[in-house]
């Protein structure tokens, strides 16, 4: 999708989409029409049950007087209510109704509106970043899809007053754009194609975005004692792999990191605790985690972002063979202690337990975060809305929060506690890496907790929220990348020098 930033015309081709207030309310674009297609449009809104409403939509055809050839009205709600997220849902459900309309080219016409607490260059700002990840496709594999189902949408221009101050808000988020639509490509593509090797290579392409990639393989891992990792990629004709970026943006160039870490399990079939076949090609998507932090990165190099900051992803292929790790095989991880793998499917835990000791010791990294693909459980506590928050610092847990909210991606605070650990408790080992339905998510995040030492850490559970079964405002169906927004905005809002 092409995106520009121009100063407001009346279009005399394709779309033009307009907002208009709760109540029917229209903005300054609709007042200033002539009085015949005014009074055409508002009486099309008159016969519609269109109200104005975030996120209603009216598409009004060959409007009378007009040389467009639609309008498209998208409700704003009412004008107090109108923030960055606001703008982002009426760029983002323009696109949702244009993409694939016949149309070619749109104009969004962005007004000054009284009572709304957002500036019109950051609502057009706002509304070409949805632009850019509402109209993401992963479309590479279909040879024979029909010129009516091909998305038509080819340019998009968003008219402001300020346009030149919207394009300078555009820069960085177009970067972060870019870091979401790249973790959304990784999340897409099936197993045969993106297994730890070739995902490791991708990581490589960051090092044109000035970030440092070093790629361990199993050899080096062994070296280090990573055998809880090892022993989920064992039953792999693949290597498994662990890559390390860096981005040292800050002018002290000693400043503790900011640390992000990654499951990348490229497929998880479950190991010899094999899942049942239905649904399973939904595993290809359990290196989620590991394509968010790959995603941030981009996001961080891309905008210059004044920080340091490192990202870990532990890259592996979670199959059965005769090579597999079984159920009862007891590892020893590099913080030393053992492990009794009592069911293979719960390998995120044991991928992440060498990926965050491996960081704390290497880095001493200010603060750490993990994300990953790691429980059904937490899809049964929190269905596909929130993701699951843990943590074991009251003011890192707030901020992730904070940072969240804003971007549409939000989360929620489960319990961690002592008490849970006795559900980890093995006859044979320091610890099981199973605690039982009862809590799984939560046993789970105890379990990672004895791999972190004393640094600051939070633990996010995307299981529920990094793939989508439907369309959003700035996601499409798919892969979300959730987690890339919601980092860069960390970073940017608590832990970036002020230029
Ligand atoms: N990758 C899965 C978790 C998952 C489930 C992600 C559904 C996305 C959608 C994870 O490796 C897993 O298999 N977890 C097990 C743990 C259990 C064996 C303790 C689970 O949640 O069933
Ligand atoms: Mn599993
Ligand atoms: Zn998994």
């Amino acid at each position: 999708m092409k995106i520009s930033f121009a100063k407001p015309s009346l279009p005399a081709e394709g779309a033009v989409v307009v907002g208009m207030l709760e109540g029917r309310v229209p903005t300054a674009t609709l007042a200033r029409l002539d009085t015949e297609s005014r009074g055409a449009i508002m009486r099309a809104v008159a016969a519609s049950r269109f109200e104005g409403k975030k996120d209603q939509t009216l598409m009004i055809l060959a409007p009378a007087g007009l040389e467009v050839t639609r309008v498209l009205l998208v409700g704003l709600g009412k004008a107090e209510a109108i923030d960055a997220q606001g703008a982002q849902a009426f760029g983002g459900t323009a696109m949702g109704q244009l993409l694939s309309s016949g149309e070619g080219h749109a104009a969004l016409a962005v007004d000054a509106i009284d009572g709304s607490p957002l500036a019109p260059a950051a609502f057009a700002a706002n509304a070409g970043l949805a632009v850019r990840l509402r109209s993401y496709r992963f479309d590479k594999y279909f040879t024979k899809e029909k010129k009516e189902d091909k998305p038509s949408l080819k340019k998009v221009v968003v008219m402001a007053e300020d346009h030149a101050e919207a394009k300078r808000l555009f820069g960085p988020m177009d970067r972060v754009a870019d870091g979401v639509l790249f973790a959304r490509d990784l999340v897409s593509e099936p197993a045969n194609v993106i297994h730890p090797e070739s995902l490791a290579e991708q990581a490589k392409t960051l090092a044109e975005a000035g970030v440092d990639v070093e790629v361990l393989g199993e050899k080096q891992m062994r070296k280090l004692g990573m055998g809880a990792l090892l022993g989920v990629g064992q039953g792999s004709e693949r290597d498994s792999q662990l890559v390390v970026m860096r981005w040292m943006g800050a002018e002290d160039q000693d400043a503790a990191p900011v640390a992000f870490v990654g499951k990348g399990v490229t497929f998880d079939s479950g190991g010899i605790s094999i899942k049942p076949a239905g649904g399973m090609e939904e595993m290809k998507w359990d290196m989620a985690g590991a394509a968010a932090v790959i995603g941030t990165m981009m996001a961080l190099a891309g905008r210059k972002a004044r920080v340091n900051a490192v990202g870990v992803v532990g890259l592996v292929e979670n199959m059965p063979s005769g090579t597999a790790q079984r159920p009862g095989d007891v590892v020893t991880s590099m913080s030393g202690q053992t492990i009794e793998v009592i069911n293979t499917d719960a390998e995120g835990r044991l991928v992440l337990a060498d990926a965050l000791h491996y960081t704390a010791e290497r880095f001493k990294p200010k603060l750490m975060i993990d994300l990953a693909t790691l429980t059904g459980a937490i899809l049964i506590s929190l269905g596909n809305e929130y993701a699951g928050l843990f943590a074991n610092n009251d003011e890192l847990a707030d901020r992730i929060l904070a940072a969240g909210k804003p971007v549409g991606e939000p989360l929620w605070r489960l319990p961690m506690g002592e008490a849970y650990d006795k559900q980890l408790k093995s006859d044979i080992a320091d610890m099981k890496n199973v605690g039982g339905r009862e809590g799984g998510s939560i046993t789970a995040a105890q379990f990672l907790k004895r791999f972190v030492g004393e640094t600051p850490w939070a633990h996010l559970d995307i299981a529920g929220t990094a793939w989508a079964k439907k369309d959003t405002a700035t996601c499409p169906k798919g892969a979300t990348a959730f987690g890339v927004r919601l980092l860069d905005r960390f970073v940017a809002e608590f832990y970036e020098e002020k230029a």
